[in-house]
């Protein structure tokens, strides 16, 4: 994994403050890559410290423990993110033991707060790496009150098999824009064609230089993340409503089927994203900065998808900071704003037509209670349950009531874990 074992300092301090960001806030660690003192790194350095906060994320449940094990009183945050560093060099990235130390002890001493725990920081370490503690026991992978929500939500057994995904580096999956093109793009990539027809390449590196990327023939988008949109069906022709759209990966599912199709989002900076990405993609859509609880707007839609704002505790895979980041407190917040937009997402389906609601979250409150809460609420809508397979979803994840709770550990290789329900507007 480390290309680099002799990056220095520079790497190192820019792991720190991605680690310190990654902790801090939901969101932090990708905003932190963007920072300009990281982007000026020498690509190489930048890598390094890439996969080096990578790792630590990915393992900072055990990594933690054995620290406590070996901290008689707590550090600063600071201290505490240099010992976790160096542990993850040492035992997750090939440094060899005595660099992992005294890159940390440099380190520390580098930035005036910790130059005084310099001496902790390499007695710690050093006997850390005289009895590697365990790194893959399942229940210590997550933080303990999520641990402890899968394990309420789902049974211990699958609580086990959620969190044993947590160390693993996923796979990249792409929808692309014509299914026709899959068997040349699978061939072209390297890729296995999954149900429902994501490819799946185990390639590494800066996409934008993959056959087929210039041409627009394909984007990045987790096979769970593929399902909902695949499950309104989309004649050519029909209006599709896509409220929480940015950066817009089921956007482009729903105008590649050829609906006609409206992608609103409150956050104006990130529709950015979804113009480019439509623009890439050679594919159109109206696009609409507004509040979906607010939009000042009579049309109404054949199909609407509600990808919601959520703890997005599904994402671990592709963002260990979530877990992290995340908040007890955040889930009942946001299952709040999720039931406002379903009420609104509702209002904008025609008589008969469709709705598609679904968050990439694990929690039972963002998914199962939304859809019942919802159903009791809003008379003139129905369940339309999901068929076996329907969508390319794994059979796995279809519940008694025909929604889907897609688990991480339900396809081979690992796949985001996804709430999606559907509904229909009585005619
Ligand atoms: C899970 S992301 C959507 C991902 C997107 N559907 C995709 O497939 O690429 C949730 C989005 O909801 C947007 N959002 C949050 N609250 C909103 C609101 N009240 N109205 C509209 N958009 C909102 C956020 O800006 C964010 O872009």
């Amino acid at each position: 994994m480390n290309d680099r074992p002799d990056a220095g300092l520079p790497a190192r301090a820019a792991a720190l403050d991605l680690l310190a960001a990654a902790l801090s806030r939901r969101s932090g660690l990708d905003e932190a890559f963007s920072t300009p003192s990281v982007r000026a790194l020498d690509p190489r350095d930048r890598a390094f410290a890439r996969a080096l906060v990578m790792a630590a994320l990915r393992r900072l449940g055990p990594i933690d423990r054995a620290l406590e094990a070996r901290l008689q009183r707590a550090p600063p945050d600071s201290v505490r993110n240099i010992l976790r560093l160096g542990a993850a060099q040492a035992f997750l990235l090939e440094v060899p033991a005595f660099a992992a130390v005294a890159t940390s002890v440099d380190l520390a001493a580098a930035r005036k707060e910790t130059r005084p725990f310099k001496g902790l920081v390499n007695a710690v370490l050093r006997a850390l790496l005289r009895e590697p503690p365990p790194l893959d026991a399942p229940e210590a992978l997550a933080p303990e009150w999520l641990y402890a929500r899968w394990r309420a939500a789902y049974g211990e057994a699958q609580a086990r098999e959620i969190a044993a995904k947590i160390p693993e580096e996923p796979a990249t999956d792409l929808s692309l824009k014509d299914p026709a093109d899959a068997p040349a793009m699978a061939q072209a990539l390297e890729a296995e064609i999954l149900p429902g027809g994501t490819l799946r390449t185990a390639r590494r590196g800066d996409v934008a230089t993959w056959p087929g990327y210039d041409e627009g023939r394909w984007w990045v988008q987790d096979a769970s993340a593929a399902v909902p949109a695949r499950l309104l069906d989309l004649k050519p022709g029909e209006t599709a409503l896509d409220l929480c759209a940015a950066p817009g990966g089921k956007t482009l599912q729903l105008a590649a089927a050829g609906a006609a199709v409206t992608a609103l989002d409150r956050s104006a900076g990130r529709l950015t994203r979804v113009i480019e990405n439509l623009k890439r993609m050679g594919l159109t859509a109206e696009v609409v900065a507004a509040d979906a609880a607010a939009w000042d707007d009579e049309r109404l839609f054949d199909a609407v998808l509600l990808d919601a704002p959520c703890s997005a505790t599904g994402t671990f895979r592709r963002h260990p900071d979530v877990l992290w980041a995340a908040k007890v407190a955040d889930v009942a917040s946001l299952a709040a704003v999720q039931s406002r937009l379903l009420d609104a997402a509702a209002r904008r389906v025609r008589p008969g037509g469709r709705l598609v609601y679904c968050v990439c979250a694990l929690e039972p409150e963002e998914g199962e209670a939304q859809v019942e809460a919802f159903l009791a609420r809003t008379p003139d809508v129905v369940l339309r349950a999901i068929a076996p397979g329907e969508g390319g979803a794994p059979e796995a994840s279809l519940t008694a009531r025909g929604t889907l709770r897609i688990l991480p550990h339900h396809r081979p290789g690992g796949t985001d874990g996804f709430f999606v329900a559907r509904f229909e507007r009585r005619a």
